[in-house]
């Protein structure tokens, strides 16, 4: 039996770990092999069962390792393969995915200063940049948490403390609302809900034809609210919307806000990274004026999941979500520097050193470029789709979302919504592209999000064939 506790273990297996993952992502990025192959779960799970061996053999350990690493491998949604375009899930950085291994070892869980001293003062410093990014202005800060929608939670409840002061008393019998738009991230509904607003506690805002805020809504929806005795906090812009890639207008609704006193939190998960860009950063204009705002790095930061800033516009607001008292960890005088404070999370992963370690490692520069690049591709594709009869763009993109749908000569408009579904189970069990289906208001649309900075026109123009040749074939 080899001892699992031995460091050496690093060694013995590290290289062969690398040497694997490394040939797989090059693969991938090269287009070889399947985007996905479709495994049957039960099969799966035979091969793979909840039982294990009290006991292993020396020898064995390393080879048993190594088949679960193939066996993940081959059961993968390759995001690394150049013809994946579907969720807007990160393509992860070769160096980052070496700095989860260093913060798994070290497994310093931050809720205290003194157990995460770089990681601490490595987040500070991200959140600082990502705030200056944004032009959040000189008293901004915030915090790394899990994923966006506990990002959106946080700030949620730091917009609700910071308008009513309602921490520890439940909502004070006051009836609370936000508004958002019809498009926005489920998150948000499930954070109103998580904090007892109730269904009536989420206004819907509806959205214009390119599935953007319709601003002109909002003083209606507002009166409409507080008829119903409803207490508005806070309006949820989203930048940008998940199904479409669509950013709600900023600046009108900031000007919104500031009429009507209310908290300004921009969703900006998917979005927020065109702050980044050299040429895509207009959609984010106004987002300076936001009181909070959320940035998902897992998602066009190329950081694997989770890992999301929380950004607020005066940093005193970042203490407010979770404004209770947890006095045998948090000592008042490093009360600043205890990440505890400000998280759902106590013990957290060291997600922030992560980024940290790709910006000092690369430079920003390379993050500008992969917002451009991805940006571009989806606009040079939006330009194909339109120039091809049979196909039709759902709108213009204004980040790496584009969502369209096949329309071949002589399919009736009632059987449109059928044909994309079929069309998308097929493609993507030939393993050959992995994309998605997003419904709208004019029916079900297939739905590409350009994660990879691998993929090409050429690619995306054959996926477009990959859709003809399996209409065809019905
Ligand atoms: C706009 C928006 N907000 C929030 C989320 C939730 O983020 P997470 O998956 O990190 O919880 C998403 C996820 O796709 C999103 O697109």
């Amino acid at each position: 039996m080899s001892d699992p506790r031995d460091a050496a273990l690093l060694t013995e297996l590290g290289p062969a770990f690398l040497e694997r993952l490394r040939a797989w992502m090059a693969a991938g990025r090269a287009g070889e092999g399947p985007v996905l192959a479709r495994r049957d779960p039960l099969a799966l799970g035979e091969r793979w069962p909840g039982r294990f061996d009290e006991r292993v053999a020396a020898g064995e350990t390393g080879p048993r390792a190594l088949a679960l690493l193939e066996a993940a491998l081959d059961a993968a949604t390759h995001l690394h393969h150049r013809r994946y375009v579907g969720h807007q899930v990160a393509t992860p950085l070769p160096l980052a995915a070496l700095f989860e291994l260093v913060g798994a070892l070290l497994n310093n869980g931050m809720a205290v200063y003194e157990m995460g001293q770089l990681q601490t003062v490595c987040e500070r410093g991200v959140v600082r940049w990502m705030a200056d990014e944004l032009g959040l202005g000189p008293a901004a800060g915030g915090l790394f948490t899990s994923g966006g929608s506990l990002g959106n939670l946080t700030a949620l409840l730091a917009a609700r403390q910071a308008r009513t002061g309602s921490w520890g008393g439940g909502s004070n019998g006051a009836r609370l609302a936000l508004l958002v738009s019809e498009e926005s991230h489920y998150s948000v509904a499930r954070a109103a809900q998580v904090m007892g607003w109730g269904k009536g506690g989420v206004v819907r805002v509806p959205t214009d034809a390119a599935h953007r805020m319709d601003v002109a809504q909002l003083p209606a929806r507002l009166a409409a609210a507080r008829k119903q005795r409803r207490e508005v906090v806070c309006v949820v812009a989203s930048a940008c919307s998940t199904a479409t890639g669509a950013f709600d207008p900023l600046e009108p609704i900031a000007d919104f806000c500031a009429e009507h006193g209310l908290w300004l939190h921009v969703d900006g998960a998917h979005g927020a990274t065109h702050a980044l860009s050299r040429r895509h950063r207009d959609v984010l204009r106004g987002v300076e004026r936001a009181d909070s705002v959320v940035w998902d790095a897992h998602k066009l930061m190329q950081m694997p999941a989770l890992s999301t800033a929380v950004l607020f516009r005066e940093e005193r607001h970042a203490l407010e979500s979770f404004a209770q008292e947890a006095r045998y960890l948090f000592e008042d005088d490093t009360l600043q520097w205890d990440g505890g404070r400000r998280t759902v999370e106590c013990t957290k992963r060291g997600m922030a050193l992560t980024l940290y370690a790709a910006l000092h490692a690369h430079g920003a520069g390379p993050f500008r470029d992969y917002l451009d690049t991805v940006v571009d591709l989806a606009h040079a594709f939006a330009d194909e789709l339109e120039a091809a009869p049979d196909f039709e763009l759902c709108t213009r993109p204004e980040t790496n979302i584009v969502c369209f749908r096949h329309v071949p000569r002589g399919v009736a408009a009632g059987e449109l919504d059928a044909l994309q579904a079929e069309l998308r189970r097929r493609v993507v069990d030939s393993g050959a592209y992995y994309l998605v289906q997003t419904r709208r208001r004019e029916g079900l649309f297939l739905r590409t999000t350009l994660m990879n900075s691998a993929t090409t026109l050429d690619d995306l123009r054959g996926l477009l064939e990959a859709l003809r040749g399996a209409a065809r074939e019905l």
